[in-house]
């Protein structure tokens, strides 16, 4: 049913929050020339204010169009960045590999669900990157891409640095970042067991080390590392990959029992086959003989990946530490 609302209040509350707008804008050109600190703050103060006000005079427009045209069909949630998201855990999230096939879905979720979400890339996806900022903005997600080999401990700590002060706090951390070089050991290249690990294993290390300062002195945080199914019970063709993965899981444990008194919850989300370029890649009649095995029957959505990985990452989620949550469709139950 539409409420009704006179078009003078609806005048009124434009006009107050115009006001709002142009008083912060002169406090933050007043600071410009003051110390960061000050400008910083005064620009997020901007940000946030400006943000709610957009949001609140969309959802007015909205119920004044109602009330002005009962008959006609309202889409009460315009496109556009700041009002398209949900309000929920309203955190800052860094997603590691977060323009891959399930990285994409999990910026995805945790932008819907009203974080403002950071995805990383490595230098040579450059301009993938920026393409795939477009396509964000053209679902209305204003989501910031920012380049970092997570391989390179000092590069994390140069990118952890920068983004706590642009943006004040990271408080969800994804470790999505990875890559596959399937062989068997007898035929695997020590190459390509350095490089699963390295990128796979050593990266939640680095990345996570480089974040986890501003978490535990903030008393908050939300780390989610996306291990897989085949960490859980082995994969032929895998033991480096499957060693790496294993190994976010054994990271995961100890590092939540070391931050479980502080705020922070760690965590695995361990996706099956899903249906990305990684199993893309595989031999057609590999995937096959696999899906055959899947209880569901299919592979599985990246969505469904990031949905868990929000689930997670929400403040409502804050006695769920140490956990796996395996997003498999029953291929290992174990
Ligand atoms: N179990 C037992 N034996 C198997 C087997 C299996 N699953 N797969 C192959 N073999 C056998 C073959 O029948 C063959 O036997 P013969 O020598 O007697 O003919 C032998 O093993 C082949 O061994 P090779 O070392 O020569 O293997 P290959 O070079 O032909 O292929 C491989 C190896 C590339 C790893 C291939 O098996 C493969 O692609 N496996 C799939 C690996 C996989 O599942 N990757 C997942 C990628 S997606 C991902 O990782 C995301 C996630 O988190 C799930």
């Amino acid at each position: 049913m539409s409420k009704q609302i006179a078009q003078g209040d609806y005048l009124e509350m434009f006009t107050e929050f115009t006001n709002q707008l142009q008083r912060t804008q002169t406090e933050m050109i007043e600071n410009w020339h003051d110390p960061m600190g000050v400008t910083m703050n005064s620009f997020f103060e901007f940000a946030e204010i400006a943000n709610s006000a957009v949001n609140q005079i969309a959802q007015q427009h909205a119920v004044a169009m109602e009330s002005f045209f009962p008959n006609a069909t309202i889409n009460k949630r315009p496109t556009g960045s700041a009002v398209t998201v949900q309000p929920d855990t309203g955190h800052v999230a860094v997603v590691t590999g977060g323009i891959g096939g399930i990285g994409t879905d999990i910026c995805r979720s945790l932008a819907k669900h009203g974080n403002k979400v950071i995805a990383t890339y490595i230098s040579f996806e450059a301009e993938r990157a920026i393409e795939w900022q477009k396509e964000r903005l053209e679902e209305g997600l204003d989501i910031h891409v920012v380049e970092c080999d997570v391989t390179n401990f000092r590069a994390c700590k140069k990118m952890a640095k920068e983004l706590e002060l642009q943006f004040r706090s990271v408080d969800i951390l994804v470790n999505c970042a990875g890559i596959t070089r399937d062989a068997t050991l007898k035929k695997m290249e020590a190459e390509n067991w350095h490089a699963v690990l390295k990128t796979n294993l050593d990266s939640v290390f680095n990345v996570t080390r480089s974040f986890i300062n501003g978490m535990v002195k903030r008393q908050y945080g939300r780390i989610i590392n996306i291990s897989s199914v085949n960490g859980l019970k082995g994969q032929f063709g895998q033991t480096n990959y499957s060693a790496a993965k294993a190994g976010m899981v054994g990271f995961t444990k100890s590092l939540a029992r070391e931050l479980a008194d502080g705020g922070i919850t760690v965590n695995t989300v361990s996706p099956g086959y899903v249906g990305t370029s990684m199993v893309e890649a595989m031999p057609k009649d590999i995937v096959d003989s696999i899906v055959a095995k899947i209880p569901v029957g299919r592979l599985a959505k990246p969505s469904e990946i990031g949905d868990a990985v929000a689930f997670l990452a929400h403040t409502n989620s804050g006695y769920i530490t140490g956990s796996d949550i395996s997003v498999n469709g029953g291929l290992f139950m174990g």
